[in-house]
């Protein structure tokens, strides 16, 4: 079942070519196209063999240390886990809500998670792919949490950080998750650390994104003591390995790659939204690395990646996505020159792009 969730699938389509993965031009998996930072390789290599042969520090202060000074939020609040995928099960099932409402498409782990932690998903459809949160309604959905994510996945849409906190005033007494995986490259909009005075209110951060190291596991949460004392009692005894851990440390100490990689994407988002536009795609405005594209009439995505694939190039194809369809798919920001391999790889399918 996970083979159709996730773009990323670089392995399986170097095994169908018969290449070497690296050779794999990836489109489909969001990551930060200037990373991962030189420390993080560095402090991996360093790290080996120790890393290996003991059991990773679950105490790890310094990483600790730096994410409280980050966030601003106290330590008895912070939560490192494998992923902001895991965190997220692992909020669900501190938090325990029996309806969830989540605007729709979303990011297809979310799903996942709250039918794995006994919930239901009560779907809140995004009228023309943006979330209105006015027309966001918890109590009349009679459910006990809400599922945010912003900057939004797949759409790309950031949510202003005022009127999310106003829009949460309004609505006490429900359980709220914030995913802010890509958050990163929109730091203002976070509602860290001012929201974790509420209650059953827990934000997502994901370290695999912006330092592009998904091969690695490791993220973290920020949510209120009591959720987060709850989060810690349900995790197993070694929640994040070591070498994640170091890597981690690595990249927040790398502050000039954070700085280098906000001025590149600011730099980079605007042509490659151009570029798409050029190609017959209509791409939705983006905070994240990536953008969600309207196909032309008679078009799918389905045929598009059938044209890639051959060439070793990925995108996420959107035709049994909750919300979407094969009339859209998803590209992720990537560099200049690869964007042009993208293009000249759509060079036979040019007619029917216009
Ligand atoms: C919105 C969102 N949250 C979380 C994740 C997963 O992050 P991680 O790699 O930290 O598990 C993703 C990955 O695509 C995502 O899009």
């Amino acid at each position: 079942m996970a083979e159709a969730l996730h773009g990323g699938r670089i392995w399986e389509l170097a095994r169908e070519l018969g290449c070497p993965p690296e050779e794999i031009l990836d489109f489909s998996a969001n990551l930060n196209p200037f990373g991962p930072p030189e420390g993080v390789l560095k402090v991996i290599r360093e790290a080996l063999p120790q890393a290996l042969t003991a059991y990773p520090d679950t105490e790890a202060p310094a990483l600790r240390r730096l994410l409280c000074a980050r966030t601003g939020a106290p330590d008895r609040s912070l939560v490192l886990g494998h992923g902001g995928a895991a965190l997220l099960m692992l909020a669900l099932r501190a938090l325990a809500p029996r309806r969830v409402l989540v605007p729709i498409p979303c990011f297809q782990e979310q799903p996942r998670a709250i039918h794995a932690a006994g919930a239901v998903l009560v779907p809140h459809a995004m009228a023309d792919l943006r979330l209105d949160l006015d027309t966001l309604d918890p109590a009349a959905s009679h459910c006990e949490a809400v599922l945010l994510t912003s900057p939004h996945n797949p759409t790309g849409q950031s949510l202003d950080h005022s009127e999310l906190m106003a829009w949460i005033q309004r609505h006490p007494g429900r359980s709220i998750i914030i995913d802010e995986a890509f958050i990163d490259y929109t730091p203002n909009q976070s509602l860290l650390p001012a929201i974790l005075a509420r209650p059953r209110t827990v934000v997502l951060r994901s370290l695999t994104k912006f330092y592009a190291m998904p091969g690695l596991r490791v993220g973290y949460a920020c949510a209120d003591e009591a959720t987060a004392a709850r989060m810690m009692a349900l995790q197993e005894g070694w929640p994040v390995g070591q070498l994640d851990l170091l890597a981690a440390e690595a990249a927040l100490r790398d502050t000039g790659f954070e700085q280098r990689s906000l001025e590149n994407f600011r730099a980079d988002a605007p042509g490659f939204q151009q570029l798409l536009m050029e190609l017959g795609l209509s791409p939705l405005p983006s905070a994240g690395p990536y953008a969600l594209v309207k196909l032309p009439a008679g078009l799918t995505g389905t045929r598009l990646a059938a044209v890639l694939r051959p060439q070793g190039i990925l995108v996420r194809t959107c035709s049994e996505w909750p919300g979407l369809g094969d009339g859209y798919m998803r590209l992720a920001l990537r560099s200049r020159a690869d964007q042009v391999r993208l293009a000249e790889a759509l060079e036979g399918v040019r007619a029917a792009l216009r």
